[in-house]
This record gives C-alpha cells, sequence and structure tokens, in this order.
C-alpha cells in the first residue's frame, strides 16, 4: 500500500472510512499527474537555481508546509479506538431514545481518551484529569457523552473556563510546560476558587494517574435527562465502570515511565487492541427525579457535586467494547469533533450552567480547528443513520442539496421535511425569574463533598493526597498562594491541612478560610480572599 494516498473506502455494512488506500503503480501529483522524478526538483542547469514552474515541487512543498491543523485548546493529547455499545435491556420506561429500545442492540462508537493540560506532544502519565469522549453512532444521529475519568469539575460556570485553562497551562511569559510540575498560577487561581476544592482532591488523588486507559472509568460529570415517549423527564449521571477494575500508578513511577515511555498509554491501548484484549466499561447510571434532588442540600445542577453511589447506587445498562484501532490517526482521532450539544431525542441537558456552555463551546472551537463547517463530512463526525437538510457549500463540501430545491418548505415536493413524530422535542420545563449573574445558594457549600472524598480514601491513599499537595505546592514560589491552599485544607481536613503545612514548613498555619466569603458569588461583591494568620 502507498501512502500518498488518502482514499474513502466502504467497508462492509457500507461505513465510509477514510485511510490510506492501495497505491497506484505510477506516483502521481495531488492532481493525478504523473511524476518522473521525486528526488531532484527542476533546476536550470545542473547547478543551477530551482525554477519556478516545477509544480510537482512546489505542490509538494505546499501541501507538507500545511500539514498542521491547530491541536485542541484543551485535551490536545489524545488516543482513540473503535467500537460498540450494547443494551442490556429496554429503557422505554425513562427514555424514547432509539439505542435503548431493544436488549441487545448494538450502535457503533468511537472514543477518545486524552490529558487536559499538555500539548499533542506532552507525555501521557501527567498527574491531569482524562478525558473520556464517548461517539454513539445512533439511527437518530450521533450523541456524544463528553466526559472525563474524575465525576466532577474544577468549576460551576462555564464563564470561568478560559481562566481556569489559561492558568493551568504555560504561563505567558516563560511558556514553559508545566504538565508534570506546580507553578503559581495554578494554584493562584484554584485558591482564589473555593469550588474547585473537590475536584482538587480528586485530582492530587492516585486517580489522575491511571495505569492505563483500560484501568479508568468515565463520567458524564453533568445531570443530565432521559425523556420517555410520554414526555416525562428523570435525571440520570452515566458512569463509565471499567471491566478491568480501577488501577493507578504511584508518582514516582509514573515519573520513570513518562522519561523512559511518553507513549506508554497510546501504547497499551494499541497493542490490547490488536492483541485481541478488548477493553470493555459497564455503562452505569444513577436515575432520580426532582423530589429525591431536592431532598440534598447541594444542587444536583452543580457540577462540583457528586450524588454519592451509597445513596443512589447505579445500575448497569449496557456495555461498551473498543475492538478496532483507527486506520488513521490524524483522519480520525485528530478530526474527530465530539460536542455536548450532539443528543438524540429522548437525552436532554440539564441547566448545569456548565453543561450550557459547553454546549456552546465544542462546535465554535471546530469550527475554527477543522477549517470551516463542514467537518461532519468527514467520515469519522459523519452520522451513520439516513441524513437530510439543505446546508450548502462553505470551504471544503463534499455534499450538497441535489435538484431544484435547496429551502424549505418548497411547492415542488423536493426535499426531506420536519418530523413531528420523530424529531428533538426539548423537555418543556417551566422557566421564570430575573436575569441576574448571581449564583444560588445551593451551590455555595465548597468543601463538604471534598471532606467525604478524602476520608472516603484508604490510609495509604491519603498519604499520597498529601504528598501530591505538598510536591505541588512546594513548587509555588509565591508564599500567600501557599497559605491561601493551605487554609482552604483546613476546612476539609485538619490532619491533611496540618501535614501539608508542616512539609511546607509553613512558619505559622493560617486560619481556615472565610467559608462565607469563600462562596460568596455575588458579582456586587465579588470574592477577594484575603488571608490571616494567628
Ligand atoms: C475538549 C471534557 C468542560 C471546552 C474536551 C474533551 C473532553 C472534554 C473529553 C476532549 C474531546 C476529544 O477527545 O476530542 C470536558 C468535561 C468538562 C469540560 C468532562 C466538564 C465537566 C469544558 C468547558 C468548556 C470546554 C466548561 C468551555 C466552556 C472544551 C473545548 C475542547 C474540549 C474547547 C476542545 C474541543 C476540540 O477542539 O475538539 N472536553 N470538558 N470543556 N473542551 Fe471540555
Amino acid at each position: 500500500a502507498s501512502i500518498h494516498d488518502q482514499k474513502l473506502v466502504r467497508r462492509e455494512g457500507g461505513e465510509l472510512h477514510q485511510i490510506a488506500g492501495p497505491g497506484d503503480e505510477t506516483l502521481t501529483t495531488a492532481q493525478g499527474g504523473p511524476v518522473l522524478d521525486d528526488q531532484n526538483s527542476l533546476k536550470a542547469g545542473a547547478r543551477g537555481p530551482t525554477l519556478l514552474e516545477d509544480f510537482h515541487f512546489r505542490e509538494k512543498i505546499f501541501h507538507f508546509d500545511h500539514e498542521r491543523i491547530p491541536e485542541r485548546v484543551v485535551h490536545a493529547r489524545g488516543y482513540a479506538a473503535h467500537g460498540f455499545f450494547e443494551n442490556y435491556k429496554s429503557q422505554a420506561k425513562y427514555t424514547r431514545a432509539d439505542l435503548f429500545q431493544r436488549a441487545g442492540e448494538r450502535t457503533p462508537a468511537f472514543v477518545r481518551f486524552s490529558t487536559v493540560a499538555g500539548s499533542k506532544g506532552s507525555f501521557d502519565l501527567a498527574r491531569d484529569v482524562r478525558g473520556f469522549a464517548v461517539k454513539l453512532y445512533t439511527q437518530e444521529g450521533n450523541w456524544d457523552i463528553v466526559g472525563n475519568n474524575i465525576p466532577v469539575f474544577f468549576i460551576q460556570d462555564a464563564i470561568k473556563f478560559p481562566d481556569l485553562i489559561h492558568a493551568v497551562k504555560e504561563e505567558p511569559d516563560s511558556a514553559f510546560p508545566q504538565a508534570q510540575s506546580a507553578h503559581d498560577n495554578f494554584w493562584d487561581f484554584i485558591s482564589l476558587t473555593p469550588e474547585s476544592m473537590h475536584m482538587i482532591m480528586w485530582v492530587m488523588s492516585d486517580r489522575a494517574l491511571p495505569r492505563s486507559f483500560r484501568f479508568m472509568e468515565g463520567f458524564g460529570v453533568h445531570t443530565f435527562r432521559l425523556v420517555n415517549a410520554k414526555d416525562e423527564s428523570t435525571f440520570i449521571k452515566f458512569h463509565w465502570k471499567p471491566k478491568l477494575g480501577l488501577q493507578s500508578v504511584l508518582w514516582n513511577e509514573a515519573v520513570k515511565i513518562n522519561g523512559a515511555d511518553p507513549d506508554f498509554h497510546r501504547r497499551d491501548l494499541w497493542t490490547a487492541i490488536q492483541s485481541g484484549n478488548y477493553p470493555e466499561w459497564e455503562l452505569q447510571v444513577q436515575l432520580f427525579n426532582q423530589d429525591f434532588a431536592d431532598k440534598f442540600d447541594f444542587d444536583v445542577l452543580d457540577p462540583t457535586k457528586i450524588i454519592p453511589e451509597e445513596l443512589l447506587p447505579p445500575i448497569p445498562i449496557g456495555r461498551l467494547v473498543l475492538d478496532r484501532m483507527p486506520d488513521n490517526f490524524f483522519a480520525e482521532t485528530e478530526q474527530v469533533a465530539f460536542m455536548t450539544q450532539n443528543v438524540p431525542p429522548g437525552i436532554d441537558f440539564s441547566n448545569d450552567p456548565l453543561l450550557q456552555g459547553r454546549n456552546f463551546s465544542y462546535l465554535d472551537t471546530q469550527l475554527k480547528r477543522l477549517g470551516g463547517p463542514n467537518f461532519t463530512h468527514l467520515p469519522i463526525n459523519a452520522p451513520k443513520c439516513p441524513f437530510a437538510h439543505f446546508q450548502q457549500d462553505g470551504h471544503m463540501a463534499m455534499r450538497n442539496p441535489v435538484g431544484r430545491a435547496n429551502y424549505q418548505p418548497n411547492s415542488f415536493g423536493l426535499g426531506p421535511r420536519e418530523s413531528v413524530a420523530k424529531g428533538f422535542r426539548s423537555f418543556a420545563d417551566i422557566e421564570d425569574g430575573a436575569k441576574r449573574r448571581l449564583r444560588p445558594e445551593s451551590f455555595a457549600d465548597h468543601y463538604s463533598q471534598a471532606r467525604q472524598f478524602f476520608i472516603s480514601q484508604t490510609e495509604g491513599e491519603q498519604q499520597h493526597i498529601a504528598a501530591a499537595l505538598t510536591f505541588e505546592l512546594s513548587k509555588v514560589k509565591t508564599p500567600v498562594i501557599r497559605e491561601r491552599m493551605v487554609s482552604h485544607l483546613l476546612n476539609i481536613d485538619e490532619v491533611l491541612a496540618g501535614k501539608v503545612g508542616e512539609m511546607l514548613g509553613l512558619r505559622k498555619m493560617p486560619k481556615p478560610a472565610d467559608a462565607a466569603v469563600a462562596t460568596r458569588h455575588d458579582l456586587e461583591a465579588s470574592p477577594a480572599l484575603s488571608i490571616v494568620t494567628n
């Protein structure tokens, strides 16, 4: 097979794939012209200058010059595989989504795992959150569950996402890669963002150093909705549980692995799948209604909170198996576009302000990353069900409306029509209230679940958290940031705070962060967290 040629091929089942096709006998230009000599440019005389008319040279270099596309603004480093989701039994009681109607039904899947902060060329075992993005090619369009391996998030509102990511990525002056060691900006932001404390406990735990993607959980994070044929809604949380169980490496193992083999996780997935050890996850869900949600002090719309599994045990509803590596990394893993807004009828959003912002962000960023509005024409992003619409033109359009009418309604009976029976119908939730930039009181407790997570860990795991916090904060040069972090830890667990404070060599322990100040989100009085020492 030659590598100069990307072809669209059809596999069994009619699926289109973009892969390196078998080459022609003769090397050609992209325009199909046969090439005489691919080793020497055209020159005036044996030692003369290269001639502008050498179209083969110019085309070859031009194409090479444009090989790179922007890496993802976050989750740049990733690795993906194909597989399927299998539904255990009908969930028609809860949802009208077609993929959940029949027992044993399989839906093709494409899953991309990623780190968040590092660039495309960074190493796999950074202490970081892992992306767990699942695209399900359902008969009613693509459904993307764009999740992480940690069930909560740093922030409660999408408007803070650019600040979080600016703070975690390299600092603008030094441009130091930071994925492995801490730096002031990240901990400055975190220490000024008390809502991040629960997430920070997870990120400082062994969860942030997975042994491989195959030993990792995945979470939809937000509360979503299922909606059934009678338009009744049930809240849902999505969890992917690995069949192999959950395993992590230790920090000093991670550091060595990163040095010896920065591709450790992708090599693991490649090797497992190529040798027939197909990784598998069970989809488990927590289902609840508004009355159940109202019993908690926290808000189910707050993405910094979990619903404890002891109170609401997850129910298994299906399994995800990954059994085929992409044929081409760029065509599939790099160009795949996941977006939270992709939901089929029967799945719907909640008012989680992080989710609502994400629904804008993914489409927007992919317009730029993938070079225009036609990225759904790429085989990896195209639906695998029948589809028909009147969108046309734009950069790289591969499909356009056929025939006379490219609009609707039209008088000629041409083209697709809306369907009351099949169309996506948003859940008719009732909303009212004044427009305000205010966060509700129900989003105000930032420490209780952080504490619950910490005390749920074994003694050894707790030590890892203390060691990770000490290591990270010891890299922070600005004393007030360290102290502010310890003042938050005091609200989570005094022993932990004491240990970290001591290992950091703090001269005086700060007072616990003022939870009342820390939880004020009204813009009229935005929190300037000050540090009070005894
Ligand atoms: C990419 C998860 C919050 C913006 C991703 C990816 C994952 C992910 C898994 C990688 C997708 C892939 O493999 O291509 C999450 C989770 C979040 C979260 C679980 C919180 C619960 C946010 C927020 C925003 C955001 C709040 C912005 C408001 C983005 C962007 C990308 C991305 C712009 C790059 C997409 C691309 O270029 O294809 N996120 N994210 N994310 N996320 Fe998020």
